[in-house]
């Protein structure tokens, strides 16, 4: 199965590299069904993850722990099945790395068979194994560091990390680690943005920073976030780029309200009888009498 299409060859590990030495900056963002993927494609997005944030941004979830392979399964066949042009990543959730190198391949290998072509794990020298063993099994792998919400209860909360002497040169040693263990990028997730640049110089591979400050090697956002679609307040490191919440709540209540004045729907949005029918129509009788809507 070709993910190309004829004008436009889907994204591919190599020009992601490229990227980074050239200093183009790489844009990523989330979806979690074809309608977020579609979007993101549209609007040019380098790299599209299938995040397992879609617990708490789709799911309801307080957090991304329940999230399982078979929920992250059903939402990258959503998302492969639109075909996109940017590249395109499974997130692995919470004990779909940490069991067995056997588990850890199916479920990575599983992502690829349905349309991924690289997946992204959280952790840092814990990991190593796990993604060695990916890796020699010709699965790219994205690793994420800093702020991994997988790691909340252990982090106390979803806080800052990075921030001691010695948990900045641990960050440091990770993402060498990491690069030195075959990942192809590093995510960094809520680290001071000088450490971020740090790591940045520091390491090969292209670096994509979430509440990681400027001078990473791309960004990314979740894709609800940044088009504001989730109520209340929203992480410091996030900018919003339309009032989706709003914009959205707005329209459905106008709709409402032309349902229940009548306005909706109007001609335009109804079906007329052909004239060779309307006769019929108008002289049928029913035969017991009016029905029951
Ligand atoms: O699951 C997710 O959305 C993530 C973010 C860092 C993008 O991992």
């Amino acid at each position: 199965m070709s993910h190309d299409s004829p004008g436009s060859p889907q994204v591919n590990l190599l020009q992601l590299q490229q990227w980074k030495t050239e200093g183009r900056r790489i844009v990523m963002t989330t979806a979690y069904d074809a309608v977020s993927a579609r979007i993101a494609d549209a609007a040019g997005i380098d790299i599209i993850l299938v995040g397992d944030s879609v617990g708490n941004v789709c799911l309801g979830f307080d957090n991304t722990l329940p999230v399982s392979m078979a929920m992250m399964n059903h939402h990258l066949e959503a998302v492969a099945r639109t075909r996109p042009r940017a590249f395109l990543m499974g997130d692995m959730p919470y004990l779909s790395f940490h069991l067995s190198v056997e588990d850890t391949l199916r479920n990575a290998g599983g992502f690829l068979q349905r349309g991924a072509q690289a997946v992204k794990l959280e952790g840092g020298a814990k990991r190593l194994g796990m993604i060695r063993a990916l890796v020699d099994c010709e699965i790219p792998v994205m690793g994420h560091l800093g702020l991994t919400p997988q790691s909340v209860h252990k982090m106390g909360g979803f806080k800052v990390q990075g921030r001691g002497a010695a948990d900045a040169v641990q960050l440091l040693e990770d993402a060498q680690a990491l690069q030195e263990a075959g990942c192809f990028s590093i995510l960094m997730e809520g680290v001071p943005a000088d450490l971020a640049a740090r790591v940045t110089e520091t390491v090969q591979v292209p670096t994509i920073g979430i509440g990681a400050g400027p001078n990473c090697s791309g960004q990314v956002l979740v894709f609800h976030d940044l088009l504001g679609l989730l109520p209340g307040p929203s992480a410091k490191f996030v900018r919003k780029y339309a009032n989706g919440f709003e914009d959205q709540t707005a329209a459905l209540r106008a709709w409402s309200e032309d349902v229940r004045s009548g306005a909706f729907p109007g001609a335009a949005e109804s079906y007329a009888l052909p004239e060779a029918a309307k006769a019929s129509v108008a002289d049928w009788k029913p035969s017991r009498g009016p029905g029951v809507h």
